[in-house]
């Protein structure tokens, strides 16, 4: 595969296309000193519960235990607020949810989605949220007119990393999947994307050290705009 041959660029949402920062800044704001603590739990809980429900009842055709990234978010909230001891107000968990309904992009985000649009390159999203929180944070970023499909894990009812979730990508576009570059923040994604077949690009934001399993990404970045230049 030649880089050039790429034919979707398909990205993760949190974290990865939309800056999730307001939220740890907002927690801050409600809890001060207990900002950082309560949105890395918060993220972690949230995962855990996408996996849980994967887990729990791998039917190909969706989990009976399935809720929605929406539902599971506030949940996971609940819990890590009980779990730093913090206090639990309705007012409070409302602020935050809000937070993921009106998320901005991250500053290079728009001009990398402009470069792959001139380039003629499809462009995607294939994330856990649910629908109407990714229509809400693709509006709010600005990227309506960006993205060629926002592909919600939804319609299978099962979580990334299961294999079910990632053909959603070859379902829509029908392109084998190392033409398909997958982009993520999330090293457990981008190792879920490398295992089912996509050549995966790790934009690894905070500098974290790369997952202890599994084959690397294909290649890693610091932000969006690796991926032009893995574009070529
Ligand atoms: C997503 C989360 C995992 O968008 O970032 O799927």
């Amino acid at each position: 595969m030649t880089e050039a041959s790429f034919r979707v660029v398909v990205f993760d949402a949190y974290g990865t296309l939309f800056d999730v920062y307001s939220i740890g800044a907002l927690a801050e704001q409600l809890y001060p000193g207990h900002g950082a603590a309560l949105s890395v739990l918060w993220r972690d809980k949230q995962i855990e519960y996408t996996r849980l429900i994967s887990l729990s009842d791998p039917n190909p055709k969706g989990s009976r235990h399935y809720q929605s990234f929406w539902d599971l978010t506030r949940a996971s909230l609940r819990y890590a607020t009980a779990r730093l001891g913090l206090a639990h107000t309705h007012a409070n968990e409302d602020a935050l949810m809000a937070q993921y309904a009106q998320l901005s992009a991250f500053p290079e985000n728009l001009g990398v989605l402009q470069a792959l649009r001139q380039r003629g390159v499809a462009t995607a999203i294939l994330s856990n949220g649910s629908p109407e929180m990714l229509q809400s944070a693709v509006h709010s970023a600005g990227m309506g007119k960006l993205l060629d499909a926002v592909l919600s894990v939804d319609s299978v009812r099962q979580f990334k990393t299961t294999p079910t979730s990632y053909q959603l990508v070859q379902d829509h576009f029908g392109f084998a999947p190392a033409e398909v570059l997958f982009v993520s923040s999330n090293a457990w994604d981008a190792l879920g994307a490398t295992w089912f077949g996509f050549t995966t690009l790790w934009v690894n934001r905070q500098g974290l050290p790369p997952e202890a399993i599994g084959p690397a990404p294909h290649h890693t970045g610091r932000d969006l705009s690796e991926v032009l230049k893995v574009m070529g």
